[in-house]
């Protein structure tokens, strides 16, 4: 009895912070019986918060307007993305596609997912001092604006190099290649395409237009909603929302298009709108610089370009895996996004994980 009163005393604690929670970028219905709540699903509380968030990201784009051409502005926010072929001048490409490939002694971490691995380095300060390539692209102009006005956000996104190994592992199908959106806003992630990207190692795949909250949309989202953390999917009660082909054409969307394109290539996506990683016929690999970027969706200004920030999320990233690899080791797991050799990444074979075991569910940002 007395543990029972303890244990609704200590779910009853939590509920401040679930209050919080609305007015940020928490997504799961599952995790947070607020924004999981039927009635309140009912009532419009996920609707409220998409069309508020949506409200607030456009302001935020129209003060960053200045950082791109009026063409792309268009382009961008009527198709939900960019793709710019021959981004960079091909003597700088072919340099930091060297310098990426060269790389040793780095910190490489990967995450398993069905028959994928995801690997990826994170660009901090320790790893730019030695990849003047990698450092002269993230200070470019032209792509640092782009980065911020798609992201709606006057600062850095994080940057990584990324590498996916599709086929590597003899598991599930990778559940990044059902269509989804990651949530409930507009968010930015980015491809800068060291590859040729073809049918054989997974194109990106994106639902022209679906980034825009129509009226169908948001009726679709109500009705998820309602369904909250009973959803059978996981990643969809968590508020990453898969979504069936035959859902799309009742919205009235177009087929998903896949990006088969040559290296050099940088692709931009707004990952509201419904995206998945395109199936790989083969055994293969994807080398890429890629970046995401999160904001507090409601929001109503892109906040100022510090530096400082920068190094913190860094320094905040790192410890929180570092914090997870510890957890995990005290289950005798391996983390979701656990350490890897550097030669596992930097290499074309594919590798089998040394894993024992991990959470199913671990998300791929
Ligand atoms: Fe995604």
């Amino acid at each position: 009895m007395a543990k029972g009163i303890a244990t609704g005393l200590a779910k009853a604690a939590r509920y401040p912070l679930y209050v919080v929670q609305i007015f940020t970028g928490a997504k799961s219905f599952r995790d947070n019986p607020i924004l999981g709540s039927t009635v309140l699903n009912r009532l419009g509380l996920h609707v409220l918060r998409l069309v508020t968030a949506a409200g607030m990201a456009k302001f935020r784009y129209l003060c960053l307007s200045r950082l791109l051409s009026t063409e792309e502005r268009r382009t961008y926010n009527e198709n939900g993305f960019l793709l710019i072929e021959n981004f960079l001048p091909q003597d700088s490409f072919d340099s930091l596609n060297a310098e990426v490939r060269a790389m040793q002694d780095v910190e490489v971490r990967q995450c398993v997912q069905g028959d994928t691995l995801t690997q990826r380095v994170l660009l901090n300060d320790e790893v730019l001092k030695n990849a003047p390539q990698c450092k002269q692209l993230l200070c470019k102009p032209e792509f640092q604006n782009r980065m911020k006005y798609t992201s709606a956000k006057n600062s850095s996104p994080i940057y990584y190099i990324q590498n996916i190994k599709s086929n590597a592992v003899d598991a599930d199908a990778d559940p990044q290649r059902h269509l989804h959106s990651d949530t409930f806003h507009a968010t930015m992630k980015s491809w800068l395409f060291l590859d040729d990207v073809g049918d054989h190692n997974g194109p990106f795949t994106y639902v022209k237009g679906s980034h825009k909250l129509t009226i169908k949309r948001l009726k679709w989202e109500y009705q998820k909603s309602i369904e909250g953390s009973s959803q059978s999917n996981s990643y969809s009660s968590r508020g990453s929302l898969r979504v069936a082909d035959e859902e799309l054409e009742g919205m009235g969307m177009p087929a998903p298009q896949s990006f088969r394109v040559p290296a050099n290539t940088l692709v931009i996506a707004d990952t509201h709108g419904f995206h998945r990683r395109g199936a790989a016929s083969e055994k293969s690999s994807r080398m890429e610089i890629w970046a995401f970027s999160r904001t507090n969706p409601f929001s109503p200004l892109p906040g100022f370009n510090m530096q400082w920030y920068n190094k913190l999320s860094h320094t905040v990233i790192d410890k929180y895996l570092k914090r997870q690899d510890r957890k995990a080791e005290q289950k005798g797991l391996l983390a979701s996004w656990h350490l890897v050799d550097y030669k596992e990444m930097f290499t074309n074979e594919a590798t089998s994980p040394k894993q024992k075991k991990q959470p199913a569910n671990a998300e791929v940002a």
